[in-house]
């Protein structure tokens, strides 16, 4: 699977984004799939096309996507294979993933590299939270009353795995952007 990612970035490199308040996020990502998860002064969103390349993202490659046919309990398949890695000070705010059509599809994140504290709430940003340890081949399902559930990690433990050879974590996260059928 870490072949298929770096044929993934090969072709869609990794990018800085910028949050729409302007500040520059601490994990680098790119994507797969129809859509790629995006952001800049414009706002979060979806796009067609890797935003320095133009090109449309590259194909979910077959390995990530038997881990959504063995977990997410739908015949429809992804359509976005969200992509991020964190360096060894990378983090990311509690957040919801909430730009997909349908929240009937879960969301399905891998975990590849170094463990990280991934810390989950309810769907209020106010609802106590708890962590959890994710570790290198983990994987985590968020659907049903869990689909909107505030999430963030924390931090990551840099080299506390051997997988990558430059050490950090890769997270996948797949999920379905436009409704079923289209
Ligand atoms: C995310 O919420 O997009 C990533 C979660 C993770 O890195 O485990
Ligand atoms: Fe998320």
């Amino acid at each position: 699977m870490t072949e298929d990612i770096r044929s993934i970035a090969k072709r869609a490199p990794f990018l800085q984004p910028m949050t729409p308040w302007g500040k520059p996020m601490t994990v680098r990502m790119t994507s797969a799939g129809r859509f790629g998860w995006v952001t800049d002064r414009r706002g979060y969103r979806y796009e067609e096309a890797h935003p320095k390349t133009g090109q449309p993202w590259p194909e979910i490659p077959p390995s990530i996507l038997t881990v959504w046919k063995a977990v997410a309990e739908t015949p429809t398949p992804p359509d976005c294979c969200l992509v991020n890695y964190y360096s060894e000070k990378a983090r990311m705010g509690l957040h919801q993933d909430k730009d997909e059509a349908d929240f009937g599809f879960p969301v399905v994140s891998i975990s590849l590299g170094d463990p990280a504290t991934f810390r989950i709430g309810g769907s209020n940003r106010k609802d106590p939270t708890q962590s959890v340890t994710l570790e290198s081949g983990d994987v985590l399902l968020m659907g049903g009353e869990a689909r909107l559930a505030f999430h963030g990690i924390d931090r990551i433990k840099f080299g506390g795995s051997t997988l990558l050879p430059d050490g950090g974590r890769i997270n996948l996260t797949l999920r379905r952007v436009a409704p079923a059928g289209v």
